[in-house]
């Protein structure tokens, strides 16, 4: 496929509302999502995209009632034991980013032995986005300079976006090219606030767990349609590109 996304991120909602559809509390629907996690894995692997980023857990997420929380909780734990010698076995670089260390300890241990034993993958990064928030990024990485100027080995004069960018998380990949966001809602939810800058967004209706190989595909082809102007003039990227 020509004019690939390097890096995709994706919102994956709708699960709740895919389980009330079938009169099935909300869980299963989180459940019947990891099976499309795997298919749009499968898909980045075979297309050779660089980077997939899920937002599995947001900051606001915690929100939820305690007992929907606890489900997601242990199927990210359940998930972790059953999938990552595949994730492995298949080249992949795991990575997760947010604020891990509200979650329960088995989970967190789960995670830092995933990102070790991945480490050295070159084959696709995914990036797992849990306990995360656009905000919450943007304010540590506001508080890593912060401690560097504190510290004197960073002069407040030399503060820029090249070095709010290299604080935040996803510091040394490509910014996301192609946005996804399933379940019909036309929002970020304070996903990657600041890396998002320049990503096409594309809006699917489909709830995620009904998401698969064409609804993805569908999505890389509308994004292959784009001109990315990156503020400038349409006939400015043609020349550029001709
Ligand atoms: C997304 O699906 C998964 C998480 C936020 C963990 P939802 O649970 O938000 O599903 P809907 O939006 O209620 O259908
Ligand atoms: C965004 O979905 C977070 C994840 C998919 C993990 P939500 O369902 O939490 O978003 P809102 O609350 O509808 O904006
Ligand atoms: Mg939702």
């Amino acid at each position: 496929m020509a004019n690939l996304p390097r890096h995709v991120a994706i919102i994956m909602d709708g699960n709740g509302r895919w389980a009330k559809k079938r009169f099935l509390p909300r869980f299963a629907g989180h459940q019947k999502g990891i099976e499309s996690v795997r298919c749009v894995i499968r898909c980045c692997v075979k297309q050779k995209i660089e980077v997939l980023t899920l937002f599995a857990f947001s900051s606001e997420n915690w929100h939820r009632p305690i007992q929907e929380v606890n489900a997601l909780m242990k199927l990210f734990i359940k998930a972790l034991q059953s999938e990552v010698d595949e994730l492995n076995e298949n080249n992949i670089r795991l990575c997760f980013i947010g604020a891990r260390n509200g979650f329960p300890e088995q989970l967190q241990i789960l995670i830092d032995k995933a990102e070790k034993l991945t480490l050295n993958n070159n084959g696709l990064n995914l990036i797992i986005a849990a306990s995360y928030g656009g905000r919450w990024d943007i304010a540590q990485a506001a508080k890593t300079l912060a401690a560097q100027v504190q510290a004197g080995t960073l002069q407040l004069a030399d503060i820029n976006e090249a070095k709010l960018s290299q604080a935040l998380s996803l510091a040394n990949l490509p910014a996301p090219d192609l946005f996804i966001r399933t379940g019909g809602e036309q929002r970020i939810s304070n996903f990657l606030l600041w890396q998002l800058a320049y990503a096409e967004m594309y809006f699917s209706e489909t709830l995620w767990p009904d998401f698969n190989e064409k609804a993805f595909e569908s999505a890389l082809e509308s994004f292959a349609k784009r001109q990315r102007r990156f503020g400038r003039t349409g006939d400015q990227v043609e020349e550029k590109t001709s």
